[in-house]
């Protein structure tokens, strides 16, 4: 163990995490995984791949109800090792079914038309925005067509402070803008994907006695930590509660989409009439009833 692992203040938040095992859990966490599960209709034996899978959580929760080979990537190396160890706790037929790597979403080791399900989330957030085409387009490479893409991403619904903004900027390392949710879905159907199903909710804030219990009980039994000296875990209970309080306070603000998008082959017609409360995905930003030359 390295001394900058040892500091929670010199630690990146996704370092800390693996660290101090948070189950790092995707928006809607199993309700989520759920939907994901009924939605994507999958055989048995379908190949999956999630992008940015932290320390494992979605990818272990889909093996348990479903046999499939799973295969989880993330760019973090602290994140995967967490997930191995996760991982080998669960008996054997789930570990026989999930395989975590160090892998960048830019640059899927992965053949193209390999996979029937690409999950993502919240590693779309953390991609330089510069680079998410770039990821978008190898989640679409590695689907086989007609294969599935699933996105579980949080958006802005209403408009954020400035302040609260750059408070989350220094905790994640990097900017966050207030993307929206046509900002998200824009950026999918861009690359020709297919809208094939889309659910929205509203985060909310907890009261503030619940995050310090949280924090309290979260570090008390962190197994990391079982080694240090008050000072030092005191240490880890004050930083780990002013991340969740900047968080609790982001969450008045945001609600999250759970969308999954077809690889489509062959280019779909507009539809014209729509049931209320769906989205036009032929006219995001809009009217726009015909695509004009
Ligand atoms: C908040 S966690 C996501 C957790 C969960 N999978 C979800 O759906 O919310 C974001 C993860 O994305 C990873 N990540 C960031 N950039 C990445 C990239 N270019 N390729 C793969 N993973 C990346 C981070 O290391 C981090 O573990």
């Amino acid at each position: 163990m390295t001394d900058s692992l040892e500091n929670p203040h010199s630690m990146s938040y996704v370092d800390l995490l693996s660290y101090i095992e948070e189950v790092n859990r995707c928006p809607g966490g199993k309700r989520t995984v759920n939907n994901i599960l009924m939605r994507s209709l999958l055989q048995d034996g379908a190949k999956v791949l999630e992008i940015g899978c932290n320390t494992g959580f979605t990818s272990i929760e889909v093996a348990k109800m479903k046999n499939c080979q799973l295969f989880g990537i993330d760019v973090n190396p602290q994140a995967i090792q967490k997930a191995n160890e996760i991982l080998k706790k669960e008996p054997d037929f789930i570990q026989e079914r999930v395989k975590f790597e160090v892998g960048d979403a830019r640059n899927i080791r992965f053949k193209d038309n390999q996979f029937d399900l690409v999950i993502t989330g919240g590693a779309n957030t953390f991609i330089p925005e510069k680079d998410r085409e770039l990821a978008f387009a190898e989640y679409q490479r590695v689907l086989k067509p007609y294969g599935l893409l699933s996105v579980t991403n949080l958006f802005y619904h209403r408009d954020v402070p400035k302040p609260l903004l750059q408070k989350l900027n220094d905790i994640l390392g990097f900017e966050i803008q207030p993307w929206t949710k046509n900002y998200w879905l824009d950026l999918l159907l861009q690359s020709g994907m297919e809208l094939y199903w889309y659910q929205e909710k509203e985060m909310q804030a907890r009261p503030s006695n619940v995050i310090k219990t949280y924090t309290n009980g979260l570090i008390n039994q962190s197994p990391a930590l079982k080694s240090l000296d008050d000072k030092q875990v005191q240490e880890f209970k004050s930083r780990w509660l002013e991340i969740m309080e900047v968080f609790n306070e982001n969450h008045r603000y945001l609600s999250f989409m759970t969308a999954l998008l077809r690889n489509q082959f062959v280019p779909e017609q507009q539809e014209l009439f729509l049931e209320k409360g769906v989205i036009d995905p032929w006219n995001l930003n809009g009217p726009k009833l015909w695509k004009e030359e």
